[in-house]
């Protein structure tokens, strides 16, 4: 099989933003169970991995992670195993550091400098049939007279030769980047450490950490965190790939704290940016509208196209952003968001997204009906909300051109 691994962008859940580290063998168990019952796992959310705060403080006398027993009492093969029976892959949080952003212990170097865990971890994780691992960057050692680049570099080549070396098909989900990311542009450091990445693994933290759930504030910030992630991934199309995707972190849709609209624009805004989708919320308690958006197929389907292209810029104004990106049959899928407090009606012209002369049909994805143009697309989006259509080419323009990228795409 040529394909590489991840050629479309992961799908699943992770308890991160919900459950924080109140996790256990129950809670991911109870989310496997709603993935499957809502239809989710059909549509194609079905990784579904335990993050930080599932071992305990030290590892056993031969060096081995040791899963807690209180919160994992069958252990990991035995939690492999439940996902594996129904059709769902099992994937695991580490740390590429002497320990984990939460205290337990790392797969990378010691403070001070010594030997690593990274081949004795992946082996752990392969032997429990783990299919994804998200290694994060806390705590790393950096040796003196090293750059901080080059240690975060080390360990995450490390790792991914590890990985190779298991015997088994093992998603890498990096979180390099996000070390990098200041909060300002011009960081050179997070333009280098993104365009490496992708040689060592499939996916990659790129910024910050979406708003976690806070159950006396619920609607505190989400919606901003959304936006804020939003911001920085659209500009980076050109990293993304089949096999190597940006990852602005988890989709809240549906979660308390964004509405119907920002719901469904965290969903369209991430399908045109071929984002990872890893739901982190409690899956059994998602709002209908949250539910439809994710399982939305036609909106699912921009976001694992097999052309595998980041939508690019088209305009941004502050308050309305348009995004295009081509798809594999030649079609096109264009978004515009609007970040007002009240609904806004907007248009975009074919000429600006690459499609001049051309007679197209457009499909709006929320409603599913389609209508016909050959200059504008026009639509009132809600506050906050996102429109969304795939358009397909009629005759009467040139074979499709991919542009609608202002950073340029497909470096690769
Ligand atoms: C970091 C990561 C989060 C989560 C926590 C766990 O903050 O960015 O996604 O994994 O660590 O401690």
């Amino acid at each position: 099989d040529s394909r590489p691994l991840a050629a479309t962008p992961p799908m699943g859940w992770n308890n991160w933003a919900h459950y924080m580290c109140d996790i256990s063998e129950q809670t991911v168990v109870h989310n496997a169970d709603a993935l499957v019952s809502k239809g989710l796992a059909a549509k194609g959310y079905n990784t579904l991995t335990v993050d930080d705060c599932w071992m305990t403080k030290s590892r056993n006398s031969a060096g081995e992670l040791v899963a807690d027993p209180a919160r994992f009492p069958h252990g990991m093969a035995w939690l492999g195993d439940y996902l594996h029976a129904r059709g769902l892959k099992f994937g695991i949080y580490e740390d590429a550091g002497s320990s984990t952003c939460g205290g337990y212990p790392g797969s990378g170097q010691p403070q001070g400098g010594g030997p690593d865990h990274f081949a004795q971890d992946a082996a752990t994780f392969a032997s429990w049939g783990v299919d994804y691992l998200k290694l994060d960057g806390c705590n790393l050692y950096v040796a003196p007279g090293q750059t901080k680049e080059a240690a975060y570099r080390q360990a995450y080549d490390a790792e991914a030769a590890a990985l190779a070396d298991v015997g088994r098909d093992i998603v890498f989900s990096e979180s390099a980047p996000a070390y990098f990311q200041t909060g300002e542009w011009g960081n050179p450091g997070w333009f280098s450490v993104l365009s490496w990445v992708g040689k060592d693994g499939q996916l990659w933290r790129e910024g910050y950490d979406i708003a976690t759930y806070d159950p006396n504030k619920p609607g505190t910030s989400r919606w901003s965190s959304v936006l804020t992630n939003y911001g920085y991934n659209r500009w980076i199309g050109r990293y993304a790939g089949p096999g190597n995707w940006n990852d602005p972190d988890f989709v809240l849709a549906g979660a308390p704290g964004l509405t119907a609209d920002e719901s469904r624009s965290q969903v369209a805004l991430w399908s045109m940016m071929a984002a990872p989708l890893i739901l982190s919320s409690d899956v059994a308690a998602l709002s209908p509208a949250g539910l439809a958006a994710l399982g939305n197929t036609a909106l699912v389907s921009i976001d694992q196209d097999g052309l595998g292209r980041q939508a690019g810029v088209v305009s941004t104004n502050g308050t309305t952003d348009v995004l295009a990106r081509p798809l594999a049959n030649g079609d096109r899928a264009v978004a515009v968001l609007n970040r007002a407090s009240s609904a806004r009606t907007i248009s975009t012209t074919l000429d600006s997204i690459g499609l001049p002369g051309c007679k197209v049909s457009a499909k709006d994805l929320w409603s599913g009906a389609s209508s016909t143009t050959s200059s504008a697309l026009t639509a009132t989006v809600p506050a906050h909300g996102t429109a969304i259509w795939r358009l397909t080419p009629n005759g009467g323009c040139a074979p499709a051109v991919p542009t609608g990228q202002v950073t340029g795409n497909g470096a690769h």
